[in-house]
């Protein structure tokens, strides 16, 4: 009496046990067997071909076709690049499916919740089930499945790859020099404000000031904006008037400035974000994103953050009538750190 109380505690549902199991279809018949092998096997082998499509139309159909259909317009490249990895990519999970559903044994089984733990015995169980596995997959016999799938999985490997093209061209030394290493300002260029292209006075200046300015022949590429807005990442300034006493000014920049005016990369060193954040009594700029915080009145030295470089500074003089123009391009190269950057002519505090 009392183990029976025992057993109605400790269960107090009773165990229903395991269903009778029940063939499928494809256990009692061989043919419809096969069958499903071959349908599942069609499913696989089709990847590669959607995959080769998939490099074909990346190579071969223009950006500029576009596709028209029931008030859908998007452009064809696109258009079938999602189509074809799409589909490349549901053949896979229905095969697998397929195959769990009809090749895969069905047997149920029924397993005791146990404390958890890796002992020698565990492990080995944990083993013979991954062959146990292994053969109810029935993939050792099914030799038309498993080399379809074997050649179905890596060949969805190939569109991705060939995708890494649009990161854009590999940048060597060539390419650096011609991009992010240049920027559209050169001797004679003046400098105007961001928004409204008005060239400034040197007089006009006053000290305390901060300008946010741009190149003035960055409107030449009005027509193109792309390429205005590329060349307007890199180019960006700030212009800002200090006290010439106040500041340290290297012999080597001495006539980079202006009475005290003197023009940065508005470009943060670090990451990139734009910066114009000025204490104008400590002459310390500080970009927004992660502080670093720049000291202009010492040619942009870093005086806190994760910002690796100087400030590149804009050497600048004044053209006839007074207005600001830059010596030369920048002397290296703006904004963020990368490996390959030469980082000889970089301002190093005590540098003169
Ligand atoms: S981008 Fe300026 S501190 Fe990170």
């Amino acid at each position: 009496m009392s183990s029976e109380v025992e057993v109605t505690r400790s269960h107090p549902v009773p165990d229903p046990g395991i269903p009778e199991h029940v063939e499928r279809w494809v256990d009692v018949d061989p043919a419809a067997s096969r069958r499903a092998e071959r349908q599942i096997a069609a499913c696989f082998g089709a990847v590669p071909l959607l995959a080769l499509g998939f490099i074909v139309v990346y190579f071969f159909v223009p950006k500029t076709w576009a596709i028209q259909f029931a008030g859908l317009h998007a452009q064809a490249q696109n258009f079938w690049l999602g189509l074809l990895g799409g589909v490349a990519i549901l053949l896979v999970g229905i095969g697998a499916v397929q195959w769990a559903r009809l090749i895969m044994g069905d047997h149920e089984i029924s397993e005791e919740r146990h404390p958890a733990g890796s002992t020698a015995e565990d492990r080995e169980q944990a083993l013979d089930e991954v062959h146990e596995g292994i053969t109810q997959s029935d993939l050792p016999r099914r030799k038309l499945i498993s080399t379809t799938l074997k050649i179905a999985l890596p060949s969805l490997a190939l569109p991705a790859l060939v995708t890494l093209l649009d990161m854009g061209p590999w940048p060597g030394p060539g390419m650096r020099a011609a991009t992010i290493e240049t920027t559209i300002w050169a001797e004679g260029v003046h400098l105007v404000t961001d928004v409204t292209y008005r060239r400034i006075k040197a007089v006009d200046m006053v000290v305390g000031e901060l300008v946010n300015a741009a190149p003035e022949n960055i409107q030449d590429l009005n027509n193109d904006p792309a390429a205005k807005a590329a060349a307007t990442a890199k180019a960006a300034i700030i212009i800002v008037r200090m006290d010439p006493n106040t500041i340290k000014i290297p012999q080597s920049r001495k006539d980079w400035q202006v009475d005290g005016i003197l023009c940065y990369s508005k470009i943060c060193t670090h990451v990139g974000c734009p910066i114009s954040l000025w204490e104008h009594q400590t002459h310390h700029l500080l970009c927004p994103c992660h502080q670093s915080t720049f000291d202009l009145g010492n040619s942009g030295v870093v005086v806190f953050g994760p910002a690796a470089r100087s400030l590149p500074q804009l050497p600048i003089t004044t053209d006839s009538e007074g207005y600001l123009v830059a010596r030369s391009g920048f002397t290296v190269p703006v904004g963020p750190s990368y490996f390959e950057r030469d980082s000889t002519h970089d301002y190093q505090n005590g540098d003169n």
